[in-house]
């Protein structure tokens, strides 16, 4: 990757557009509009609260990530978005039932004001939900040419010159990548053919990528992760992201994980369990968007262990993922996990982990770093997969052919060493040089 010259500041307000306006994206939204007001912390965001050392140790130099790079601030930020249903963010977010009334209602009329577009859907992908506020059209191209259109139109009524995009919608079915997928010719055939193996989420990130808009993906959908996708993304020097947030039981597995792995024990057996009970473990009570949900999940035991190089560790581990819809946890979801682990000449030991998380708190966060690090990318002259951007994904995109990282303190490490690396500084490599020297 050649380092850009130039930064282009970040002048102006900036449209951050979410397809789907339910529970982590009104968590979001709601968070923000709270915190730039000083009524509440944006606590879980490295963007806001996190630093970032430079040079060596005995310089002493940790600005916040904030100061050391010119990102947007959150006062800067439009939300905009588009849903199934007509519920405007203050009624999704009282429905989601994530955040309690008194925080809602000192946002309440900033709240109103966000109006979801009709949404781009088609129930063969989400087969638990029926909405009535969406698009028609005769093709799929048609689609993507008024998702377009949506775009252009926020960001005049709004005097943006930049906006992102987070997919903050429900889990598709799982599909795999078809001829379609292949090129980006190929792809714009499969619009006009209504091809079935395009869902609706890759409408919407074909129509940021052509409008230039940055593209995130929060669930794990393709939506962005196919050749086709690739291509066009470098055509328009446009950075994407993806795919499916990492917040709760999988950020859990890649800290331990590696921990494990670090001091060369073994692991026979890893059963991961969740309880949940909000709209999203509704839909993903579809065995159609489960199985999306779960090869997602299941993916990071295997890059982090690498049975083909540690056989007599981990060739025989069995990994087992569950999610059980229980609607009294609502959003406050828990996550179980059993670790079947040995040690020194194999003597087994065991390790449970209950994680009583919340689901869309960890999330919120997690949209607002990414609406921001990739308006910077875009400014920094960054396009295509963002690979330093995979600490916040369970399933990160990586280029073709490379296994993804998935240790979250790798992953971090070389989000910060990028963000030197942008800014001019040196990376750090903890090889303490400065006593050598
Ligand atoms: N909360 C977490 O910890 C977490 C972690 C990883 C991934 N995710 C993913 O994030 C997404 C959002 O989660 P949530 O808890 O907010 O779910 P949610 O059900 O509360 O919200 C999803 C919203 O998307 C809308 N929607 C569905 N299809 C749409 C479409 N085609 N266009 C526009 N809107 C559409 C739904 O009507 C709903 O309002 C899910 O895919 C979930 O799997 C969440």
């Amino acid at each position: 990757m050649k380092k850009p010259t130039t930064i282009r500041p970040a002048h102006g307000p900036l449209a951050v557009l979410l397809p789907g306006l339910g529970a982590v994206a009104t968590t979001a939204i709601a968070g923000v509009m709270l915190a730039r007001r000083g009524l509440a912390e944006p606590i879980g965001s490295l963007t806001q609260m996190g630093t970032i050392r430079l040079g060596p140790r005995t310089e002493g130099r940790s600005p916040r990530i904030a100061d050391f790079v010119p990102l947007a601030k959150m006062s800067d930020l439009v939300f905009g978005g588009w849903d199934i249903f007509r519920d405007d963010a203050y009624e999704s977010a009282l429905q989601a039932d994530v955040l309690a009334r008194e925080h809602l209602d000192l946002v309440e009329h900033e709240l109103r004001s966000i109006r979801p577009m009709p949404a781009v859907f088609d129930p063969a992908y989400v087969r638990r939900l029926h909405g009535t506020h969406v698009k028609r059209a005769p093709t799929k191209a048609d689609l993507v040419e008024q998702v377009r259109e949506d775009i252009r139109r926020h960001m005049r009524q709004n005097d943006c010159q930049r906006a992102v995009a987070v997919w903050c919608a429900s889990t598709e079915v799982y599909l795999e990548p078809t001829e379609v997928h292949r090129s980006v010719e190929a792809f714009e055939r499969g619009l006009l053919k209504n091809d079935a193996s395009i869902a609706s989420s890759q409408i919407y990130a074909w129509a940021c990528i052509k409008e230039g808009v940055p593209f995130a993906n929060g669930a794990p959908n393709l939506t962005v992760d196919f050749p086709a996708a690739w291509e066009l993304a470098r055509k328009h020097e446009v950075p994407i992201a993806g795919k499916d947030f990492k917040t709760g039981q999988t950020l859990m597995k890649t800290v331990i994980a590696p921990a494990l792995k670090a001091r060369m024990l073994g692991v026979r057996g890893w059963f991961s369990t969740n309880i949940l009970g909000n709209r999203d473990g509704e839909v993903l009570d579809d065995p159609g968007s489960f199985k999306s949900k779960e090869v997602s999940k299941l993916g990071a035991l295997e890059t982090i262990f690498r049975p083909d190089l540690h056989p007599a560790l981990y060739r025989d581990l069995f990994h087992k993922v569950r999610i059980e819809y229980y609607p009294p946890r609502g959003d406050a979801k828990e996550g179980w996990d059993n670790i079947d682990l040995f040690g020194w000449l194999g003597y087994p030991m065991q390790m449970k982990i209950d994680f009583l998380c919340r689901d869309s708190i960890l999330a919120a966060p997690i949209v607002l770093d990414l609406a921001l690090f990739l308006d910077f990318a875009k400014r920094a002259g960054l396009y295509g997969i963002q690979e330093w951007l995979s600490f916040y994904f369970k399933c990160p995109m990586t280029a073709p052919g490379l296994d993804p990282e998935h240790d979250l303190f790798v992953q971090l490490k070389k989000l910060k060493n990028t963000l030197r690396w942008l800014m001019g500084e040196e990376p750090i490599t903890h090889l303490g040089t400065e006593y050598y020297d």
